[in-house]
């Protein structure tokens, strides 16, 4: 197929980055979204998104002309879905008597419907978004057909999944594999005509199901991997083991690869994902559902650790480090450190966080504005997020700054033995062992 003109919706983490690089690879594209603010910050040349490298291409893409940024489709050779698709905040699913989070496909219903009016015979149309099994084939089919135009014949219908990291989402959507699964061998096809364009990567095909699945089963492996190396933390707590020691010795098997345990799982992903098949299957999922539900349980978990250091948490003076998702990045969505930050404040404590990366934080969670200000007149230090900062931190510079003698440690940055020397009782998530007294 000949792909001049093409429309992407939804210009956020993935869209935007997708649209610029399709540009910027000589192709004209019709960059779709709902949100006014996205459409003005774009046109006036700014960017609405931190990703290294972006702004850039961004630039480029819209200097070139190739790249529009507007509020409405229009007709082109094909079109990108690349919206939202979380899980609803208040609408839960059940299935005797357990309760799951639902997924919210309306952006995906909403950006078909806008590209009916445009549907034209020999048009491409590829949903991007993380999606549950079947989304494809049951949910945007029907609507796109209701342009009169049948999907396979008159107009070709692909699911492809997003799988870059962010951080690296420019290099890695020119260089990772990419699946195509269309509802036709030839929809498949003219998807991967499409990504040609610019991916290097093996562009491989299939059928839309399964494209779905696999982007799913990638993020849900990660969850119960990460599940049981929560559970083999309370285990080891259990049996007077250190849960880190006894990790790095298993995985010197070479068939072995057991993740770190730590607070919760968080981000818009791997805590998200897994969902999509209880949601669609819930007789079946019954380990997905398990394995959600012990990392969602992370951050009570850290509650009873630092009960077991300090006592009543009741106006302890806590001095809480981190608050994105994961290390040296500065998304808060679905953090487990957030959760854990937000339990505190119920439960009484006097909260003073500090995440480097956004130090506005979160409503409702007291925060320190720098380090030392965290730390001044803390009882305890409760350490949730790996940033590097955090992990170089040495324990004579923290015992500069603080009176705290309690140190809790959830994601094994800090040695137990340095800690001590410093004056500290080093408590670690996963270490059955109590520290001897400072
Ligand atoms: N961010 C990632 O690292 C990543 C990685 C893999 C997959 N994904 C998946 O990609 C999809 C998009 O994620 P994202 O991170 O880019 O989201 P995002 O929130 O950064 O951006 C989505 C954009 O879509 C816009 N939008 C919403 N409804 C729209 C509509 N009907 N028409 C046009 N625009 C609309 C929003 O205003 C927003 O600007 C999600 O399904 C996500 O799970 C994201």
């Amino acid at each position: 197929m000949n792909f001049q003109k093409i429309c992407v919706l939804g210009l956020g983490y993935i869209g935007l980055p997708t649209a610029s690089t399709f540009a910027t690879h000589g192709i004209q594209v019709i960059g779709v979204d709902v949100n006014r603010r996205v459409i003005e910050t774009l046109n006036n040349g700014g960017i609405h998104i931190h990703e290294p490298g972006l702004r850039t291409i961004v630039e480029a893409a819209l200097k070139s002309g190739n790249l529009t940024v507007v509020a409405q489709p229009e007709e082109a050779d094909a079109f990108l879905i690349a919206v939202p698709t979380p899980f609803y905040g208040d609408k839960t699913g059940e299935f005797e008597g357990e309760t799951y989070k639902l997924a919210d496909m309306r952006a995906v219903t909403s950006a078909a419907e806008a590209i009916v009016p445009y549907l034209r015979k020999g048009n491409l149309v590829v949903l991007e978004s993380t999606s549950p099994p079947r989304t494809t084939v049951d949910l945007v089919k029907p609507i796109l057909e209701r342009s009169g135009l049948k999907a396979g014949s008159d107009f070709h219908l692909a699911y492809s999944p997003e799988r870059v990291l962010p951080g690296q989402i420019l290099r890695e959507l020119i260089e990772n594999a990419r699946v195509i699964g269309g509802v036709t061998p030839e929809s498949a096809q003219a998807g991967a005509e499409l990504y040609a364009t610019f991916v290097k990567g093996k562009i491989i095909q299939t059928d839309a199901t399964t494209a779905e699945m696999v982007k799913l089963m990638e993020n849900t492996t990660r969850d119960v991997n990460i599940a049981i190396a929560n559970e083999f933390a309370r285990l080891a707590e259990r049996f007077g083991v250190d849960v880190w020691e006894a990790i790095s010795l298993a995985n010197l098997h070479p068939r072995i690869n057991i993740l770190s345990p730590g607070p919760g799982v968080g981000g818009h992903c791997i805590s998200v994902d897994p969902w999509f098949f209880v949601e669609t299957a819930p007789d079946v999922t019954q380990l997905i559902y398990t394995a959600r539900k012990v990392n969602d349980e992370q951050p009570h978990y850290v509650m009873l650790l630092l009960q077991k250091a300090l006592g009543s948490l009741k106006d302890k003076k806590i001095a809480l480090l981190g608050l994105a998702y994961k290390p040296d990045v500065d998304d808060l969505r679905e953090s487990p450190a957030a959760e854990v930050a937000h339990l505190l404040v119920d439960a009484g404590a006097d909260v003073r966080a500090f995440e480097p990366f956004k130090v506005d934080g979160l409503p409702g969670i007291p925060m320190a504005a720098t380090l030392e200000e965290a730390l001044k007149g803390a009882d305890a230090i409760l350490l949730l997020v790996r940033h590097t900062q955090f992990c170089e931190l040495s324990a004579s510079e923290v015992d500069a700054l603080t009176s705290a003698r309690v140190v809790v440690d959830t994601v094994n940055a800090w040695d137990q033995a340095t800690w001590q020397q410093a004056g500290f009782s080093l408590f670690r998530l996963g270490v059955g062992k109590s520290p001897v007294s400072a």
